[in-house]
């Protein structure tokens, strides 16, 4: 599938037919491309959960208030962000580099994120918003559907999946075959109202 047939054809999808399972292999290459997304100093905050396990998605699709998404769905995946990655033996980010590059890049993200919770968060959310694109335009390339979600109690479904301290949910995706077709698009703005050359 070309790039702006998957991206005209990514729709958040309402209802999945709950029959259809994925591969463990099929997921596997859904996640191998998930982790080509760019993250700032290759630091890979990403930290992803991948449900199958029909219980926990019944569960997930509670702590959605009842959304039926993720129990219909054939793959959930919770996309989390850890805001320790920067301290956490940065030296593997670069490890097919030199040291010269590893200490550079150790001290830069020390520099921005020691004291700063915000720019941890930020950067959570930052490298999860790519991977989660990725994913989804990943999905359709396998001829699959997807629908984004951040309607769930934060706490429900960070102690379903047991989120460890230092990181955050940033939003969950859940991968299928739709049974049924997208909503109508709500209506994009037009360019002019969102696309300024050189300035605002
Ligand atoms: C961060 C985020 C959270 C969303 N949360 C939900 C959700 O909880 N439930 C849902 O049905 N759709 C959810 N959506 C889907 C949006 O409503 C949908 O992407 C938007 O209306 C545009 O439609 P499209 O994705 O089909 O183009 C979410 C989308 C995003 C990006």
């Amino acid at each position: 599938m070309d790039t702006d047939e998957a991206i005209n054809t990514r729709r958040a999808i309402k209802k999945f037919d709950n029959t259809h399972k994925m591969t463990p292999q099929q997921v596997n290459f859904l996640m191998d491309l998930a982790i080509r997304s760019p993250t700032s100093y290759n630091q890979q905050n990403w930290r992803f959960i991948t449900v199958t396990d029909q219980s926990v998605k019944d569960q997930i699709s509670k702590a959605a208030r009842g959304q039926p998404q993720p129990s219909d769905g054939s793959l959930v995946i919770i996309l989390c962000g850890n805001m320790n990655a920067w301290k956490e033996d940065p030296f593997r980010y670069w490890k097919n580099s030199t040291l010269e590059k590893q200490e550079h890049v150790k001290n830069a993200m020390h520099t921005k994120y020691v004291d700063s919770p915000q720019n941890q968060r930020d950067e959570a959310i930052r490298s999860c918003g790519f991977a989660g694109q990725t994913i989804m335009l990943a999905a359709r390339h396998m001829g699959l559907d997807s629908c984004p979600m951040v309607g769930f109690e934060y706490d429900e479904l960070a102690k379903i999946i047991n989120l460890p301290n230092n990181h955050l949910i940033v939003l969950m995706i859940v991968v299928g075959k739709a049974a049924e077709p997208a909503n109508p698009r709500g209506g994009q703005l037009p360019l002019d109202e969102v696309v300024f050359e050189n300035k605002f």
